[in-house]
Protein backbone atom coordinates (compact mmCIF):
# COMPACT_ATOMS: atom_id res chain seq x y z
CA UNK A 1 0.00 0.00 0.00
CA UNK A 2 1.31 3.33 -0.96
CA UNK A 3 2.20 5.42 1.82
CA UNK A 4 -0.67 7.94 3.60
CA UNK A 5 1.61 9.95 5.59
CA UNK A 6 4.92 9.84 7.16
CA UNK A 7 4.03 7.85 10.30
CA UNK A 8 3.56 4.48 7.76
CA UNK A 9 6.56 6.12 5.86
CA UNK A 10 8.79 6.01 9.03
CA UNK A 11 7.42 2.66 10.01
CA UNK A 12 8.73 1.53 6.65
CA UNK A 13 12.15 3.11 6.74
CA UNK A 14 12.83 1.74 10.07
CA UNK A 15 12.22 -1.82 8.99
CA UNK A 16 14.81 -1.41 5.98
CA UNK A 17 17.47 0.55 8.20
CA UNK A 18 16.87 3.46 6.89
CA UNK A 19 15.25 5.87 9.85
CA UNK A 20 16.13 6.50 13.12
CA UNK A 21 13.54 7.44 16.06
CA UNK A 22 15.45 9.51 19.20
CA UNK A 23 13.64 9.40 22.19
CA UNK A 24 16.28 11.73 24.07
CA UNK A 25 15.36 15.49 24.06
CA UNK A 26 16.38 17.29 21.34
CA UNK A 27 16.58 21.23 21.11
CA UNK A 28 15.14 22.66 18.22
CA UNK A 29 17.58 25.50 18.21
CA UNK A 30 20.65 24.12 16.01
CA UNK A 31 21.15 20.57 18.03
CA UNK A 32 17.87 19.42 15.28
CA UNK A 33 19.80 21.30 12.68
CA UNK A 34 23.48 19.92 13.33
CA UNK A 35 21.99 16.20 13.54
CA UNK A 36 20.28 16.41 10.11
CA UNK A 37 23.11 18.06 9.36
CA UNK A 38 25.68 15.25 9.94
CA UNK A 39 22.96 12.27 8.41
CA UNK A 40 22.74 14.49 5.12
CA UNK A 41 26.60 14.85 4.79
CA UNK A 42 27.38 11.08 5.41
CA UNK A 43 24.12 9.85 3.43
CA UNK A 44 22.60 8.21 6.98
CA UNK A 45 19.19 7.03 7.90
CA UNK A 46 15.96 9.77 8.29
CA UNK A 47 15.67 11.06 11.60
CA UNK A 48 12.51 11.61 13.77
CA UNK A 49 12.42 13.32 17.15
CA UNK A 50 10.20 12.03 19.30
CA UNK A 51 10.82 15.00 22.29
CA UNK A 52 11.75 18.58 21.01
CA UNK A 53 12.42 20.89 23.93
CA UNK A 54 10.28 23.33 25.03
CA UNK A 55 7.16 21.50 23.07
CA UNK A 56 4.58 19.33 24.53
CA UNK A 57 4.61 15.02 24.16
CA UNK A 58 4.03 14.19 20.84
CA UNK A 59 4.75 17.16 19.13
CA UNK A 60 7.64 15.58 16.93
CA UNK A 61 10.31 16.56 14.02
CA UNK A 62 10.95 14.77 11.24
CA UNK A 63 14.51 15.70 9.80
CA UNK A 64 16.31 14.24 5.97
CA UNK A 65 13.12 12.63 5.20
CA UNK A 66 14.65 11.73 1.29
CA UNK A 67 17.62 13.03 1.41
CA UNK A 68 19.10 10.05 -0.40
CA UNK A 69 17.61 7.92 -3.10
CA UNK A 70 17.14 4.87 -0.94
CA UNK A 71 14.41 6.66 0.47
CA UNK A 72 13.09 7.75 -2.72
CA UNK A 73 12.87 4.19 -3.72
CA UNK A 74 11.01 3.62 -0.49
CA UNK A 75 8.69 5.96 -0.73
CA UNK A 76 7.62 4.74 -4.22
CA UNK A 77 7.48 1.44 -3.17
CA UNK A 78 10.70 0.01 -4.11
CA UNK A 79 13.44 -1.87 -2.53
CA UNK A 80 15.84 1.00 -0.95
CA UNK A 81 18.32 -1.30 -3.27
CA UNK A 82 17.07 0.22 -6.67
CA UNK A 83 20.11 1.68 -8.28
CA UNK A 84 19.62 5.09 -10.05
CA UNK A 85 19.05 4.01 -14.08
CA UNK A 86 16.23 1.42 -12.10
CA UNK A 87 14.41 4.04 -10.17
CA UNK A 88 14.51 6.93 -13.43
CA UNK A 89 12.80 4.01 -15.27
CA UNK A 90 10.51 3.39 -13.03
CA UNK A 91 9.82 7.47 -12.41
CA UNK A 92 9.59 7.70 -16.55
CA UNK A 93 7.38 5.04 -16.27
CA UNK A 94 4.81 6.17 -13.86
CA UNK A 95 5.31 10.18 -14.61
CA UNK A 96 3.59 9.06 -18.51
CA UNK A 97 0.17 7.89 -16.44
CA UNK A 98 -0.89 10.43 -14.06
CA UNK A 99 -3.84 9.42 -11.56
CA UNK A 100 -6.28 12.25 -10.82
CA UNK A 101 -6.60 12.70 -6.84
CA UNK A 102 -9.45 12.04 -4.91
CA UNK A 103 -11.58 14.64 -2.73
CA UNK A 104 -12.27 13.65 0.94
CA UNK A 105 -14.30 15.48 3.45
CA UNK A 106 -12.92 13.64 6.69
CA UNK A 107 -9.35 14.34 6.77
CA UNK A 108 -6.95 13.75 9.59
CA UNK A 109 -5.09 17.20 8.62
CA UNK A 110 -8.48 18.72 10.71
CA UNK A 111 -7.89 16.53 14.08
CA UNK A 112 -7.47 20.02 15.69
CA UNK A 113 -8.68 23.22 14.42
CA UNK A 114 -7.41 26.62 15.43
CA UNK A 115 -8.64 30.12 14.04
CA UNK A 116 -7.80 34.12 14.43
CA UNK A 117 -6.26 35.44 17.68
CA UNK A 118 -5.58 32.30 18.91
CA UNK A 119 -2.97 31.02 16.24
CA UNK A 120 0.25 31.05 17.25
CA UNK A 121 2.80 29.49 14.62
CA UNK A 122 5.26 29.31 17.99
CA UNK A 123 3.39 26.20 18.90
CA UNK A 124 5.10 24.45 16.62
CA UNK A 125 8.58 23.14 17.08
CA UNK A 126 10.23 25.18 13.82
CA UNK A 127 13.95 24.55 14.42
CA UNK A 128 16.80 26.92 14.26
CA UNK A 129 18.38 25.01 11.29
CA UNK A 130 21.70 26.39 11.28
CA UNK A 131 23.90 29.11 13.11
CA UNK A 132 23.67 32.04 11.56
CA UNK A 133 19.76 31.92 9.79
CA UNK A 134 17.82 35.19 10.07
CA UNK A 135 14.97 32.89 12.13
CA UNK A 136 13.32 29.51 12.46
CA UNK A 137 12.08 28.02 9.62
CA UNK A 138 8.63 26.26 9.45
CA UNK A 139 8.54 25.22 6.00
CA UNK A 140 11.77 23.46 4.56
CA UNK A 141 9.81 20.34 3.47
CA UNK A 142 5.86 21.15 2.33
CA UNK A 143 4.18 21.93 -0.42
CA UNK A 144 2.73 25.79 -0.96
CA UNK A 145 -0.74 25.51 -2.73
CA UNK A 146 -1.85 28.37 -4.55
CA UNK A 147 -4.50 28.85 -7.49
CA UNK A 148 -4.07 30.94 -11.02
CA UNK A 149 -7.45 32.94 -10.99
CA UNK A 150 -7.27 32.87 -14.53
CA UNK A 151 -6.72 29.33 -15.44
CA UNK A 152 -7.93 27.65 -12.39
CA UNK A 153 -4.68 25.74 -12.54
CA UNK A 154 -3.07 24.51 -8.61
CA UNK A 155 0.06 24.93 -8.31
CA UNK A 156 2.21 22.88 -5.83
CA UNK A 157 5.49 24.33 -4.80
CA UNK A 158 8.43 24.35 -2.05
CA UNK A 159 10.15 27.48 -1.12
CA UNK A 160 11.13 28.27 2.02
CA UNK A 161 9.72 30.11 5.06
CA UNK A 162 10.48 31.86 8.28
CA UNK A 163 8.60 32.39 11.32
CA UNK A 164 8.08 36.28 11.64
CA UNK A 165 5.60 36.06 14.61
CA UNK A 166 3.05 34.38 16.43
CA UNK A 167 1.12 34.81 12.83
CA UNK A 168 3.48 36.09 10.24
CA UNK A 169 5.82 34.42 8.45
CA UNK A 170 7.79 35.57 5.44
CA UNK A 171 9.69 34.03 2.72
CA UNK A 172 11.76 33.36 -0.07
CA UNK A 173 9.11 34.11 -3.59
CA UNK A 174 11.13 34.66 -6.32
CA UNK A 175 9.30 35.56 -9.43
CA UNK A 176 10.83 32.80 -11.46
CA UNK A 177 9.32 30.23 -9.93
CA UNK A 178 5.71 29.16 -10.23
CA UNK A 179 4.16 29.17 -7.14
CA UNK A 180 5.28 33.18 -6.69
CA UNK A 181 4.13 33.94 -10.11
CA UNK A 182 0.84 33.02 -9.60
CA UNK A 183 0.63 35.48 -6.62
CA UNK A 184 2.23 38.02 -7.96
CA UNK A 185 0.01 38.03 -11.31
CA UNK A 186 -3.16 37.31 -8.91
CA UNK A 187 -1.84 40.40 -6.44
CA UNK A 188 -1.40 42.68 -9.62
CA UNK A 189 -4.87 41.47 -10.63
CA UNK A 190 -6.76 41.86 -7.75
CA UNK A 191 -4.74 44.28 -5.79
CA UNK A 192 -6.28 41.81 -2.78
CA UNK A 193 -4.00 39.69 -0.65
CA UNK A 194 -3.62 36.12 -2.32
CA UNK A 195 -4.86 33.25 -0.37
CA UNK A 196 -2.08 30.30 0.36
CA UNK A 197 -2.10 27.32 2.15
CA UNK A 198 0.87 25.61 3.65
CA UNK A 199 0.79 21.51 3.99
CA UNK A 200 3.72 20.55 5.82
CA UNK A 201 4.41 16.55 6.44
CA UNK A 202 2.33 15.39 3.83
CA UNK A 203 2.93 12.04 2.49
CA UNK A 204 6.65 11.60 1.20
CA UNK A 205 5.58 11.81 -2.56
CA UNK A 206 3.49 14.29 -2.76
CA UNK A 207 6.16 16.53 -0.70
CA UNK A 208 8.77 14.98 -3.43
CA UNK A 209 6.10 16.48 -6.32
CA UNK A 210 5.96 20.07 -4.78
CA UNK A 211 9.64 20.41 -5.01
CA UNK A 212 10.17 19.10 -8.12
CA UNK A 213 9.59 21.21 -11.66
CA UNK A 214 7.11 20.32 -13.80
CA UNK A 215 5.50 22.65 -16.41
CA UNK A 216 2.96 25.41 -16.44
CA UNK A 217 -0.84 24.09 -15.98
CA UNK A 218 0.55 20.62 -15.09
CA UNK A 219 -1.00 19.05 -12.40
CA UNK A 220 1.09 18.17 -9.81
CA UNK A 221 -1.36 15.77 -7.82
CA UNK A 222 -1.86 13.42 -10.30
CA UNK A 223 1.84 13.28 -11.16
CA UNK A 224 1.87 12.57 -7.31
CA UNK A 225 -0.68 10.01 -7.93
CA UNK A 226 1.16 8.55 -10.41
CA UNK A 227 4.40 8.29 -8.20
CA UNK A 228 2.85 6.64 -5.17
CA UNK A 229 0.12 4.46 -7.59
CA UNK A 230 -2.89 5.56 -5.90
CA UNK A 231 -4.53 9.07 -5.79
CA UNK A 232 -3.32 11.50 -3.55
CA UNK A 233 -6.61 12.54 -0.91
CA UNK A 234 -7.27 16.07 -0.99
CA UNK A 235 -9.22 17.94 1.45
CA UNK A 236 -10.88 21.70 1.29
CA UNK A 237 -9.17 24.23 3.37
CA UNK A 238 -10.86 25.16 6.72
CA UNK A 239 -11.36 29.07 5.40
CA UNK A 240 -10.72 29.25 2.04
CA UNK A 241 -11.88 26.97 -1.06
CA UNK A 242 -7.82 25.35 -1.41
CA UNK A 243 -7.13 21.98 -1.41
CA UNK A 244 -4.45 20.13 0.72
CA UNK A 245 -3.53 16.65 1.38
CA UNK A 246 -5.93 14.97 3.72
CA UNK A 247 -3.05 12.85 5.83
CA UNK A 248 -0.91 15.84 6.22
CA UNK A 249 0.51 16.66 9.65
CA UNK A 250 -0.33 20.56 9.95
CA UNK A 251 -2.06 22.71 7.32
CA UNK A 252 -1.46 26.75 7.44
CA UNK A 253 -4.17 29.05 5.93
CA UNK A 254 -4.20 32.66 5.20
CA UNK A 255 -3.03 35.01 3.04
CA UNK A 256 -0.01 36.49 1.14
CA UNK A 257 0.44 40.22 0.64
CA UNK A 258 2.76 41.09 -2.05
CA UNK A 259 2.49 45.07 -1.28
CA UNK A 260 3.89 44.07 2.60
CA UNK A 261 7.99 43.05 2.60
CA UNK A 262 9.36 41.58 5.99
CA UNK A 263 12.85 40.68 6.34
CA UNK A 264 13.78 37.46 5.72
CA UNK A 265 17.49 35.03 5.71
CA UNK A 266 20.28 34.40 5.48
CA UNK A 267 19.59 30.45 5.16
CA UNK A 268 22.04 27.90 4.83
CA UNK A 269 21.35 27.23 0.84
CA UNK A 270 21.22 24.49 -1.74
CA UNK A 271 24.61 25.44 -3.60
CA UNK A 272 26.30 24.58 0.23
CA UNK A 273 26.59 28.25 1.58
CA UNK A 274 24.74 31.01 3.47
CA UNK A 275 25.24 33.27 0.15
CA UNK A 276 21.94 35.49 -0.24
CA UNK A 277 21.95 38.63 2.49
CA UNK A 278 18.65 39.78 4.60
CA UNK A 279 16.08 41.30 2.33
CA UNK A 280 12.69 41.86 2.63
CA UNK A 281 9.87 39.07 1.27
CA UNK A 282 6.01 39.47 0.80
CA UNK A 283 4.47 38.94 4.04
CA UNK A 284 2.20 35.43 4.43
CA UNK A 285 -0.16 36.14 7.12
CA UNK A 286 -1.45 33.03 9.01
CA UNK A 287 -5.49 33.21 9.89
CA UNK A 288 -6.31 29.54 10.60
CA UNK A 289 -4.33 26.56 11.22
CA UNK A 290 -5.34 22.55 11.53
CA UNK A 291 -3.53 19.99 12.16
CA UNK A 292 -3.02 16.09 13.33
CA UNK A 293 -3.14 15.24 17.18
CA UNK A 294 0.93 14.72 18.27
CA UNK A 295 2.02 16.75 14.72
CA UNK A 296 5.15 16.07 12.87
CA UNK A 297 6.32 18.83 11.61
CA UNK A 298 9.45 18.28 8.78
CA UNK A 299 12.31 19.50 7.86
CA UNK A 300 14.98 19.53 5.25
CA UNK A 301 18.48 20.53 6.56
CA UNK A 302 19.19 22.24 3.41
CA UNK A 303 23.32 22.99 2.84
CA UNK A 304 26.17 21.42 1.74
CA UNK A 305 25.15 18.32 -0.47
CA UNK A 306 23.04 16.29 -0.09
CA UNK A 307 19.80 16.99 0.89
CA UNK A 308 16.28 16.73 -0.10
CA UNK A 309 17.02 20.09 -2.76
CA UNK A 310 20.01 18.60 -4.53
CA UNK A 311 18.08 14.58 -4.42
CA UNK A 312 14.84 16.08 -5.89
CA UNK A 313 16.52 18.01 -8.86
CA UNK A 314 18.71 14.79 -9.63
CA UNK A 315 16.04 12.92 -10.53
CA UNK A 316 13.53 15.33 -11.51
CA UNK A 317 15.94 17.23 -14.06
CA UNK A 318 17.83 14.02 -15.28
CA UNK A 319 14.91 13.07 -16.31
CA UNK A 320 13.50 16.57 -17.71
CA UNK A 321 17.08 16.96 -19.93
CA UNK A 322 17.15 13.60 -20.83
CA UNK A 323 13.95 14.37 -22.42
CA UNK A 324 14.59 17.38 -23.61
CA UNK A 325 18.02 16.06 -25.76
CA UNK A 326 16.27 13.15 -26.45
CA UNK A 327 13.59 15.62 -28.46
CA UNK A 328 16.34 17.13 -29.69
CA UNK A 329 17.77 14.74 -31.47
CA UNK A 330 20.73 14.48 -29.58
CA UNK A 331 22.10 10.52 -28.87
CA UNK A 332 22.37 10.75 -25.42
CA UNK A 333 23.91 7.57 -23.88
CA UNK A 334 23.59 8.43 -20.40
CA UNK A 335 23.04 12.07 -18.66
CA UNK A 336 22.84 12.61 -15.01
CA UNK A 337 22.58 15.27 -12.76
CA UNK A 338 24.67 14.74 -9.77
CA UNK A 339 23.17 15.40 -6.12
CA UNK A 340 26.91 16.60 -5.15
CA UNK A 341 26.58 19.66 -7.45
CA UNK A 342 23.05 20.88 -6.57
CA UNK A 343 21.69 21.43 -9.95
CA UNK A 344 24.51 23.21 -11.10
CA UNK A 345 26.36 20.44 -13.30
CA UNK A 346 24.82 18.10 -15.84
CA UNK A 347 26.78 15.46 -17.19
CA UNK A 348 26.05 14.10 -20.39
CA UNK A 349 27.21 10.94 -22.33
CA UNK A 350 26.81 11.03 -26.42
CA UNK A 351 27.97 7.95 -28.72
CA UNK A 352 28.35 8.36 -31.65
CA UNK A 353 29.94 12.38 -31.25
CA UNK A 354 29.58 14.23 -33.57
CA UNK A 355 31.47 17.53 -34.21
CA UNK A 356 30.23 20.72 -31.85
CA UNK A 357 27.63 18.28 -30.78
CA UNK A 358 28.95 19.87 -26.96
CA UNK A 359 27.75 23.19 -27.78
CA UNK A 360 24.18 21.91 -28.93
CA UNK A 361 24.00 20.22 -25.78
CA UNK A 362 24.80 22.95 -23.38
CA UNK A 363 22.74 25.28 -25.71
CA UNK A 364 19.54 23.18 -25.06
CA UNK A 365 20.19 22.04 -21.59
CA UNK A 366 21.19 25.86 -20.26
CA UNK A 367 18.44 27.77 -20.40
CA UNK A 368 17.67 28.97 -17.27
CA UNK A 369 19.36 30.15 -14.61
CA UNK A 370 20.75 27.15 -13.68
CA UNK A 371 22.62 24.97 -14.74
CA UNK A 372 25.72 26.86 -15.41
CA UNK A 373 27.97 23.90 -16.02
CA UNK A 374 27.62 20.69 -18.61
CA UNK A 375 30.31 18.37 -18.98
CA UNK A 376 29.90 16.28 -22.32
CA UNK A 377 31.68 13.02 -22.56
CA UNK A 378 32.25 9.78 -25.12
CA UNK A 379 29.49 7.00 -24.33
CA UNK A 380 32.38 5.21 -22.95
CA UNK A 381 32.19 7.41 -19.57
CA UNK A 382 29.92 6.44 -16.67
CA UNK A 383 27.98 9.55 -15.85
CA UNK A 384 27.65 8.31 -12.71
CA UNK A 385 30.96 8.00 -11.21
CA UNK A 386 32.41 11.21 -10.71
CA UNK A 387 36.34 9.46 -10.54
CA UNK A 388 35.70 8.94 -14.20
CA UNK A 389 33.81 12.24 -15.04
CA UNK A 390 37.29 14.10 -13.27
CA UNK A 391 39.59 11.37 -15.22
CA UNK A 392 37.42 12.72 -18.53
CA UNK A 393 37.62 16.51 -17.81
CA UNK A 394 41.66 16.37 -16.84
CA UNK A 395 42.47 13.99 -20.15
CA UNK A 396 40.40 14.95 -22.60
CA UNK A 397 38.70 18.23 -22.43
CA UNK A 398 41.16 21.11 -24.27
CA UNK A 399 41.44 23.76 -21.65
CA UNK A 400 41.00 26.64 -24.13
CA UNK A 401 39.62 24.90 -27.30
CA UNK A 402 37.46 22.21 -25.20
CA UNK A 403 35.67 24.77 -22.85
CA UNK A 404 33.09 27.62 -24.32
CA UNK A 405 32.19 30.03 -21.25
CA UNK A 406 29.34 32.88 -21.61
CA UNK A 407 29.65 35.59 -19.54
CA UNK A 408 26.34 37.89 -18.36
CA UNK A 409 24.36 35.00 -19.19
CA UNK A 410 20.91 34.34 -16.90
CA UNK A 411 22.70 33.12 -13.97
CA UNK A 412 20.79 32.29 -10.35
CA UNK A 413 21.01 34.78 -7.80
CA UNK A 414 22.25 32.10 -5.04
CA UNK A 415 25.23 31.11 -6.96
CA UNK A 416 27.81 31.58 -4.50
CA UNK A 417 30.76 32.41 -6.57
CA UNK A 418 28.91 35.58 -8.54
CA UNK A 419 29.37 38.71 -7.03
CA UNK A 420 26.61 40.81 -5.49
CA UNK A 421 25.87 42.28 -8.51
CA UNK A 422 25.28 39.95 -10.65
CA UNK A 423 23.21 37.84 -8.05
CA UNK A 424 21.28 41.25 -7.95
CA UNK A 425 20.58 41.50 -11.60
CA UNK A 426 20.69 37.65 -12.20
CA UNK A 427 23.48 37.56 -14.52
CA UNK A 428 26.02 35.63 -14.55
CA UNK A 429 28.73 32.92 -16.04
CA UNK A 430 28.15 29.67 -17.75
CA UNK A 431 30.47 26.97 -19.04
CA UNK A 432 30.76 23.62 -21.82
CA UNK A 433 33.11 21.01 -21.61
CA UNK A 434 33.27 19.23 -24.62
CA UNK A 435 35.26 15.95 -23.05
CA UNK A 436 35.12 13.97 -26.14
CA UNK A 437 38.00 13.81 -28.73
CA UNK A 438 37.51 15.60 -32.14
CA UNK A 439 35.50 13.18 -34.19
CA UNK A 440 36.92 13.76 -37.18
CA UNK A 441 40.58 12.53 -35.88
CA UNK A 442 38.66 9.10 -36.78
CA UNK A 443 39.49 6.13 -35.24
CA UNK A 444 43.51 5.82 -35.75
CA UNK A 445 44.10 9.38 -34.26
CA UNK A 446 41.87 9.31 -31.77
CA UNK A 447 43.85 7.63 -28.62
CA UNK A 448 42.50 4.41 -26.68
CA UNK A 449 41.21 4.51 -23.84
CA UNK A 450 43.30 1.93 -21.72
CA UNK A 451 40.96 0.53 -19.11
CA UNK A 452 39.98 -3.30 -18.99
CA UNK A 453 36.56 -2.40 -21.52
CA UNK A 454 38.74 -1.03 -24.19
CA UNK A 455 42.48 -2.59 -24.00
CA UNK A 456 41.68 -6.18 -23.97
CA UNK A 457 39.84 -8.30 -27.07
CA UNK A 458 36.64 -9.35 -25.57
CA UNK A 459 37.98 -13.21 -25.43
CA UNK A 460 40.34 -12.52 -22.94
CA UNK A 461 37.93 -10.06 -21.31
CA UNK A 462 35.85 -13.28 -20.69
CA UNK A 463 38.30 -15.77 -19.91
CA UNK A 464 39.62 -13.87 -16.87
CA UNK A 465 36.15 -12.56 -15.42
CA UNK A 466 35.25 -16.78 -15.87
CA UNK A 467 38.70 -17.47 -13.92
CA UNK A 468 38.52 -14.48 -11.70
CA UNK A 469 37.85 -16.73 -8.44
CA UNK A 470 39.48 -19.56 -9.36
CA UNK A 471 42.53 -17.01 -9.91
CA UNK A 472 42.35 -17.02 -5.87
CA UNK A 473 40.45 -13.31 -6.21
CA UNK A 474 37.07 -13.15 -3.89
C1 LIG B 1 13.95 20.81 0.04
C2 LIG B 1 13.70 21.84 -1.02
C3 LIG B 1 13.77 23.18 -0.71
C4 LIG B 1 13.56 24.15 -1.69
N1 LIG B 1 13.63 25.47 -1.35
C5 LIG B 1 13.35 26.41 -2.29
C6 LIG B 1 13.32 27.80 -1.93
O1 LIG B 1 13.53 28.18 -0.79
N2 LIG B 1 13.07 28.70 -2.90
C7 LIG B 1 12.81 28.32 -4.21
O2 LIG B 1 12.57 29.18 -5.05
N3 LIG B 1 12.84 27.01 -4.57
C8 LIG B 1 13.10 26.06 -3.64
N4 LIG B 1 13.10 24.74 -3.98
C9 LIG B 1 12.91 24.37 -5.40
C10 LIG B 1 11.45 24.44 -5.81
O3 LIG B 1 10.64 23.83 -4.87
C11 LIG B 1 11.30 23.79 -7.17
O4 LIG B 1 11.97 24.62 -8.10
C12 LIG B 1 9.87 23.55 -7.62
O5 LIG B 1 9.88 23.25 -8.97
C13 LIG B 1 8.99 24.73 -7.40
O6 LIG B 1 7.72 24.50 -7.92
P1 LIG B 1 7.22 25.30 -9.20
O7 LIG B 1 8.01 24.78 -10.37
O8 LIG B 1 5.79 24.95 -9.31
O9 LIG B 1 7.49 26.74 -8.96
C14 LIG B 1 13.28 23.75 -3.02
C15 LIG B 1 13.17 22.39 -3.32
C16 LIG B 1 13.37 21.44 -2.33
C17 LIG B 1 13.22 19.99 -2.69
Amino acid sequence: MPFQDNRQFVETLQKTGDAVVVQKEVDWDLEAGAIARIVNETWGPAVLLEKIKDYPAGYRLLGSPLANFRRVAVAMGMSPETCFPDLLEEYDKRLRKPIKPVTVTKAPCKEVIIEGKDVDLFDFPAPMIHEGDGGRYIGTWHILVTRDPVTGWNNWGMYRVMLYDRTRMVGMLDPDQQGPSIVYANYQRSKKPVPFAIAIGADPISSFTAGNFFGRCEDETGYAGALRQAPVELVKCHTNDLQVPAHAEIILEGEIYPDIGLTEGPFGEFPGYSASPRRTWPMYRVTAVTHRNDPILTMSCVGFPTDESHIVGSLGKTHSYRKKLLDSGIPVADLFVPPQCGGMLVVVAIDPPYPNMARRIGKIIMTGRLPHYVIVVDGDTCVHDMDEVMHAIASTCHPVRGITSYDRDVGSPLVPFYTMEEKKWGVGAKAILDCTFPPEWGKEKTPRKMNFNRGYPESIRDKVLKNWKKYGFK
